[in-house]
C-alpha cells in the first residue's frame, strides 16, 4: 500500500470530467499517465507534466490505479474490451455514470479478466474536483478502497458505501431525486407567488427555511420506514391529502401548472384507498416502492 503522492496513477478519458481528474492528480504531485481517444485533449495536461500513453493498454500498465471516466458504460466496454488489452492485475476505478446494474455487470466482467474493480459516482462539477466540495462515492471491495483511499483523496471528499458495486450509482440517482424534488417544489411555490407579484429572490430565503425544516424530519421518518410502523404523531396522511387538494385548486385558480401536485395527490389517494389515511406521511414509501407504468 503506497499512501504517498509518488503513487503513479492513470486516467483514461479526458472529457470535461477526466481532464479535471487528471489535473487534480497532477496538482497533488502524482505521476499521472493519461489517454484519450481524441489525443489533443491531453495537450494542456502534458504541458503540466502528464505522460501521454500511446494506447489504452499502456495507460492500464502505468498506474497503481487507473481511473476511467468516459461518456457511458458502453464506451468503457469498447475501450477495455479491445483486442490485446490486459486487465489482469490492474486496479480499475470506473467513475463513469451509469445504472447500478451496469456497475455490477462491469464489476463481474472486469473481475473475470483478473482486474480489481471499484465503481464510483462523481457528485460534483469538473471545477470542484480537487477540492473538498467534490463528493466522490465508491463501492466494491473495501480492501481495494482502503488501499487507494489516500490517492483518491486528491480528487475530493471520497466516500466508501459498501461491497455491492451498484451502491455508488444508486446513491447517485437517489441524490438526484432529492435535488430535483427540492428544486421542483421551490419552482412550484415561486410560480404561485409570482402571480401575486412576489419575485423569486423574495421567496427564496423563506423556501430555504422550509426545506431545512423538512430536512430535520428525515431521521425520525426514516425510523418509521425502517420499522414499518407509521403512527400519525404530527399529522395523518388524509390531512396532508386535503392540503394537496388545496394546492391544486390554488394553482389552477391562478393559472399555474398543477401537474406535479396532482401526481403527488394521486399517490396519496391510492395509499388512503388502501387504508393508510390515518397514518403518517412516510407510509407513502409503499407507493414509491411500487413500479407503475400506467
Ligand atoms: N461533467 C460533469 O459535470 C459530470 C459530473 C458528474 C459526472 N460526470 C460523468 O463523467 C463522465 C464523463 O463526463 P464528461 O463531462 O467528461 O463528458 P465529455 O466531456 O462529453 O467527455 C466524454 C469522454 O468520453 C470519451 N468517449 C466517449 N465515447 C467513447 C468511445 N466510444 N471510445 C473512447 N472514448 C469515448 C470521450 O472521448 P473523446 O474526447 O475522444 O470524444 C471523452 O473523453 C460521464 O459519465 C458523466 O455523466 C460528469
Amino acid at each position: 500500500m503506497n499512501h504517498s503522492t509518488d503513487t503513479p496513477v492513470a486516467v483514461i478519458g479526458l472529457g470535461l470530467m477526466g481532464q479535471a481528474l487528471a489535473g487534480a492528480f497532477l496538482k497533488a504531485g502524482h505521476p499521472t499517465t493519461v489517454w484519450n481517444r481524441t489525443t489533443s485533449k491531453a495537450d494542456h495536461l502534458v504541458a503540466e507534466g502528464a505522460r501521454l500513453a500511446p494506447t489504452v493498454g499502456d495507460a492500464l500498465e502505468a498506474g497503481s490505479l487507473t481511473i476511467i471516466c468516459v461518456t457511458d458504460y458502453q464506451a468503457v466496454r469498447e475501450l477495455l474490451g479491445g483486442t490485446g488489452i490486459e486487465l489482469n492485475g490492474t486496479m480499475l476505478i470506473n467513475l463513469t455514470s451509469g445504472s447500478s446494474a451496469q456497475a455490477r455487470e462491469a464489476a463481474r466482467w472486469a473481475e473475470q479478466r483478473g482486474a480489481r474493480y471499484l465503481d464510483g459516482a462523481i457528485m460534483a462539477i469538473p471545477r470542484a474536483i480537487g477540492t473538498t466540495e467534490a463528493v466522490i462515492l465508491h463501492s466494491g471491495p473495501r480492501s481495494d478502497f482502503e488501499a487507494h483511499r489516500s490517492t483518491l483523496g486528491a480528487l475530493g471528499t471520497v466516500t466508501y458505501l459498501g461491497a455491492d458495486h451498484g451502491l455508488a450509482s444508486l446513491y447517485d440517482v437517489a441524490g438526484l431525486a432529492m435535488m430535483w424534488s427540492v428544486l421542483n417544489a421551490w419552482l412550484q411555490g415561486t410560480a404561485l407567488l409570482g402571480t401575486a407579484g412576489v419575485d423569486a429572490a423574495t421567496y427564496a430565503p423563506f423556501a430555504r427555511q422550509i426545506a431545512a425544516g423538512v430536512a430535520e424530519w428525515l431521521p425520525g421518518y426514516a425510523e418509521q420506514i425502517d420499522s414499518g410502523s407509521f403512527p400519525a404523531e404530527v399529522s395523518a396522511l388524509e390531512t396532508d391529502a386535503r392540503a394537496m387538494a388545496h394546492l391544486i385548486e390554488e394553482s389552477e385558480a391562478v393559472g399555474v401548472n398543477a401537474e406535479l401536485p396532482k401526481l403527488i395527490k394521486a399517490m396519496a389517494d391510492r395509499s388512503i384507498a388502501a387504508g393508510h389515511g390515518g397514518e403518517q406521511y412516510p407510509v407513502l414509501i409503499d407507493e414509491f416502492r411500487t413500479l407503475r407504468d400506467d
